[in-house]
């Protein structure tokens, strides 16, 4: 008995120490962690990828290319979907407050031949001279870093950097993906869990947000329904731990994507 009580104990210590705050330490040892081969399959991954079909298929329908847009990428990371930008011509800054992942971007961007302006700052606090500059404000797997009032804050940020005409794009973990909950709650009951404090989004609350900031048009889109099973596969667990290579194959979207799938992307357009 005194030995079950201190195994709960000792494992729900491990949750609470699991729940770090979002701060710059707290990536700066995630981005020291990751091995740079991962920054290379996550866009071989990502330009196969529904979601990025379905970000073409809409910069094409507003902007007519990619040609000089002006972009910026927020909580960047290494910056795997502005390379995407940049590879089709777009003019790219990378903004981030963790220096690691600042260096980090650094380096992948010169790996693939790729230009960028590398801005070290908060989201929450962003430098004036950048505010109404941009054509597009995009940022994968920030949104979700934010808890209370900031969480109205950091889109309010994406918005404050656009031009007339400008469109946001806010990819985060969708509420409603149960492989994701699943793994999440996994990970973190076993304490395995290395983002911090992490909160996914509902359409409701995008929408709740987009009100409160007067935001007229307002979309949703998602990624793969289908390929989120990966986060319950045990066969992938077997096939890293066995060091099998898979293969990366373009994506196929079904219309339940965007309320669904393990990304939700909020897009918003000014004016
Ligand atoms: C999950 S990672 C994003 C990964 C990225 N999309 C990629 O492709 O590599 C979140 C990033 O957001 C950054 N971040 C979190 N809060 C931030 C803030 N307030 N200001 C700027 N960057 C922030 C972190 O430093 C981290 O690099």
């Amino acid at each position: 008995m005194h030995k079950f009580i201190n195994k709960i104990v000792y494992k729900h210590l491990k949750i609470i120490l699991c729940m770090q705050k979002n701060t710059p330490e707290l990536w700066d040892n995630l981005w020291k962690r990751t091995a740079k081969g991962e920054d290379t399959k996550n866009l071989q991954r990502e330009e196969l990828s529904i979601r990025w079909q379905r970000i073409e298929k809409i910069i094409k329908a507003k902007f007519g290319s990619f040609s000089n847009l002006n972009v910026i990428e927020i909580g960047a990371g290494s910056g795997t979907n502005s390379i995407l930008f940049a590879k089709r011509g777009a003019k790219v800054t990378i903004l981030d407050y963790s220096k690691k992942a600042i260096e980090r971007s650094k380096e992948f961007f010169k790996r693939n031949n790729c230009q960028a302006e590398f801005i070290l700052a908060d989201a929450l606090k962003l430098p004036e001279k950048l505010k109404g500059k941009y054509d597009i404000s995009m940022s994968f797997g920030l949104a979700e870093h934010f808890t209370g009032k900031q969480r109205k804050d950091i889109i309010e940020s994406h918005l404050s950097l656009l031009n007339k005409n400008g469109l946001a794009i806010i990819s985060v973990p969708n509420k409603m993906n149960l492989p994701y909950r699943i793994h999440k709650f996994v990970m973190r009951t076993l304490g395995f869990w290395k983002f911090g404090e992490e909160y996914p989004y509902t359409r409701r609350e995008f929408i709740r947000i987009g009100k409160l900031l007067n935001i007229k048009n307002i979309r949703f889109m998602g990624d793969s329904l289908i390929n989120s099973f990966r986060f319950i596969n045990p066969w992938l667990l077997i096939r890293r731990k066995l060091k099998i290579k898979p293969k990366i194959k373009k994506e196929k979207g079904t219309f339940l994507d965007s309320y669904l799938s393990y990304s939700l992307v909020f897009l918003a357009e000014k004016g």
